[in-house]
């Protein structure tokens, strides 16, 4: 790549950088004091959990969160969030990220390995609000590869059990560790590229059904508002 292709590129991942700031504050100002919140996973709920942060120092407001992950849990410690568990309170909100939102607001999510406590909480909550660039909208689910979270003495047969399914799995590799990614809940991901996804509801259950997988990333008919970062703005699909 050449310096100017440099360029280009680099202002391309700004501009989605950008999208991924104005949904997330855009959301954090949807939120009301006193309210239960489900916090997602991933680049874009980073500045959604950052941006509450802000808002509880500046307007003292009352909340309190719960999250998806690991990494939502750490960030929002950092930025003073109160939390909560599903023990204790059911969200108001859930405001989350996805990989793939379709025109119905079905999504495919799992790209940071958190969907299975993300379809916990952002099921359970009032409100599933996702928020996400532009680049995420399709007209069909399935160009980004399946999320399967695999108890690791199953993988085999569930590799053997989604080829059927006329799948194409891939253990997903750590980096940075030698080895598969192990999950927040000590487990392995498959994703799972399949050619087509005809019918995405049949799918999630199909693939739930199989012994041995935890959750896969289908997220359907959960979504009640999408929240969309343009060049011209943020843009809103509803039900
Ligand atoms: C986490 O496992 C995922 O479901 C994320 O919510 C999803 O990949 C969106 O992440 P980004 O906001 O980083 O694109």
């Amino acid at each position: 790549m050449n310096a100017s292709e440099k360029e280009v590129a680099w202002e391309a991942v700004q501009l989605v950088d950008d999208a991924k700031r104005q949904v997330a504050k855009e959301a954090a100002m949807m939120v009301t004091d006193g309210q239960i919140l489900g916090m997602g996973t991933g680049s874009t709920t980073h500045y959604f959990i950052q941006k509450l942060g802000e808002r509880i120092q500046e307007e003292e407001i009352n909340i309190m969160g719960i999250p998806t992950s690991y990494q939502s849990f750490f960030l929002a410690r950092d930025c003073n969030i109160p939390i909560t568990t599903l023990d204790e309170h059911l969200p108001d909100l859930a405001v989350d990220g996805a990989d793939e939102v379709d025109p119905q607001l079905n999504l495919i999510k799992g790209g940071g390995a958190a969907h299975t406590l993300e379809k916990i909480v952002d099921s359970a909550a009032d409100h599933f609000l996702v928020i996400v660039d532009e680049s995420k909208i399709v007209k069909k689910l399935g160009d980004f590869p399946v999320p399967v979270e695999v108890i690791p003495s199953a993988l085999k047969p569930v590799t053997e059990e989604v080829k059927i399914m006329g799948g194409v799995p891939s253990l997903r590799m750590a980096q940075m560790k030698d080895g598969p990614v192990v999950t927040d809940n000590n487990n392995f991901i498959l994703d799972v590229q399949f050619s087509t996804i005809p019918n995405p509801e049949e799918m999630e259950k199909e693939l739930n059904n199989i012994p041995g997988v935890v959750e896969n990333g289908l997220f359907i008919d959960v979504a009640h508002e999408v929240l969309v970062g343009t060049s011209d703005g943020v843009k809103h699909m509803k039900k």
